[in-house]
Parts: structure tokens; C-alpha cells; sequence
């Protein structure tokens, strides 16, 4: 395994002539754009004294939808001014670098877009929409009103924020496909996260047991770094732009 804080030279080659690339993003990605992670001991991690993986929980709609809304009123409240930063704009350029390129994230922040990303697969959902109780309809959330009273405009059900909680199943079509494009992969990175949560951190491994060129960017190790074929100590916006002069062999 090759340990640093820039490229091999094996991997500057990979990557000028890859054609199936995949990117797993987390927290980690929106860091330096000042969106705290979960694990980092931010303001992410505690709610009134509950940690995340309770207040963020299919248990806790059930017991106080209420005061879901209300975390996830503060975490939107906390996101909505941020801008995506040098890592987010580099992998939205991916885009039109590569035949077959594939963004999945576990972020619900949304900054993938805001940088210009396109077609990114969201595994967690979006902080920015709502999903009806009842119906599953769907309703994008204004970024500056609290929507805790909100009611379906199709059946008068309640609504609750359309992100995937602890206790909850994926989006299965969102699933599916990260998985389909993580076996089919040449280049696989998985960026900026802990890699605790599954079942995306089996995504890497599954690019991995598929033939698929691991690299992993954090400034942690993490239990995947192990199986990584590379991993590039560093933050996401720095390590990224280095890809960006890289010779274009397409
Ligand atoms: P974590 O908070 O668990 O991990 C963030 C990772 O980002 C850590 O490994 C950090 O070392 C790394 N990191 C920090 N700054 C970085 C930077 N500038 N560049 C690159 N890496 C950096 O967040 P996730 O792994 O995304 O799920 O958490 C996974 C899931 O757990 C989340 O999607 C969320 C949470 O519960 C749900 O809410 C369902």
C-alpha cells in the first residue's frame, strides 16, 4: 500500500487514462466549507444532550417528529450559507473528465450541486426536502422558514425531512446503481469519510473485491484504509486539485 499526502505516479497514470471512475464522498468533503462532521466532535454530534445516531433515528419520528424537525431545522440552518469549496469543485470537473464518471455521497447538504456536480447519488437523502408521512410525496424546503407544521399538499399527511435515518433502509434504486457502478469501476475514492456506516462503506470494498484501484483521502486512517491501494493523507481540498493538470489521455 502506498501512504502519502500526494499522488503515485502509477496513480497520476490510472487517472489520465481511466474511462469508469466512482467517488464515495462523506462529512469530510464539506469540512473545510465549515459544515462540521458527525464523528469530529462538532456541532454535529450532540443534540440537547442526545447523541446523533438517537435524535437522527427511524425511533425518534415515531416518539417526537417535532423535535426531529427541530434538529434538522438547525442543521439546515447551519448549512444554508455554506459554500462548496476546492474539493467539491474539482470532483463537479470529474464530471466531464471521464466516459463513465459516478458521484455518490452520504452528505445531505446538497454542496455536490451547488459546485456544479451533476447526477450525484445521494444514499442519505437531502436536508433540503421534505417527504410526506403518508404518500411519500416529495417538497422542496424553503431554505429560510422552519417546516415542522407543514402538511402534505396531497393528502394532508405529515411531513418529515427526506433523509435515510439510523434504523431505515437506502433508497434502493440509489443503492443499487452505486453498487452496479462500484463493481464496474477502474478507479475507485472514497473521501472524507469514516467509513463506519454501512451499507455505504461496502461500497469501496466491493470496488476493491471487483479489481477496482482503491484510494482513500482523509487526514484519519479508517478501517478501510487497510485494503486501500493508496491513501492520500490530507484534506479533500487540497489533495483533489492536484488531479487537476494531470495529462488527459481519453
Ligand atoms: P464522519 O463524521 O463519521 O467522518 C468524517 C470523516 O471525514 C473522518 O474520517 C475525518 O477524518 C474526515 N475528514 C475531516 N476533514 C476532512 C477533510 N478536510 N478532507 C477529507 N476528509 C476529512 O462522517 P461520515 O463518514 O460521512 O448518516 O458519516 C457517515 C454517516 O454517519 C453520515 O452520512 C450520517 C452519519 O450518521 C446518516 O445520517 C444516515
Amino acid at each position: 500500500m502506498y501512504i502519502s499526502t500526494t499522488p503515485s505516479e502509477k496513480l497520476k497514470e490510472l487517472y489520465s487514462n481511466a474511462r469508469r471512475v466512482c467517488v464515495l464522498t462523506g462529512a469530510g468533503i464539506s469540512a473545510e466549507s465549515g459544515v462540521p462532521t458527525f464523528r469530529g466532535g462538532g456541532g454535529a454530534s450532540v443534540w440537547k444532550g442526545m447523541p446523533f445516531t438517537e435524535i437522527s433515528s427511524a425511533q425518534m419520528v415515531e416518539r417526537d417528529l417535532d423535535e426531529v424537525w427541530a434538529w434538522f431545522d438547525y442543521r439546515r440552518d447551519v448549512i444554508k450559507d455554506k459554500k462548496p469549496n476546492e474539493g467539491h469543485i474539482a470532483l463537479a470537473e470529474w464530471h466531464n473528465r471521464f466516459e463513465d464518471f459516478t458521484l455518490v455521497t452520504q452528505n445531505i447538504d446538497g454542496l455536490h450541486w451547488v459546485a456544479g456536480s451533476s447526477d450525484v447519488i445521494e444514499l442519505h437523502g437531502n436536508i433540503n426536502r421534505a417527504r410526506c408521512v403518508m404518500c411519500e410525496a416529495r417538497f422542496d424546503l424553503d431554505r429560510d422558514k422552519k417546516h415542522e407544521s407543514d402538511i402534505c399538499q396531497k393528502c394532508n399527511g405529515r411531513l418529515r425531512p427526506d433523509v435515510v435515518l439510523f434504523g431505515e433502509y437506502l433508497p434502493i434504486n440509489a443503492f443499487e446503481r452505486a453498487m452496479r457502478k462500484s463493481r464496474s469501476c477502474e478507479l475507485f475514492f472514497v473521501i472524507g469519510t469514516s467509513a463506519l456506516v454501512y451499507p455505504a462503506a461496502g461500497l469501496p470494498e466491493i470496488a476493491k473485491e471487483y479489481g477496482a484501484y482503491l484510494v482513500e483521502v482523509n487526514p484519519e486512517t479508517t478501517p478501510l484504509s487497510s485494503i486501500c491501494d493508496e491513501v492520500l493523507q490530507g484534506r479533500a481540498g487540497e489533495i483533489l486539485p492536484m488531479f487537476k493538470h494531470q495529462a488527459y489521455c481519453k
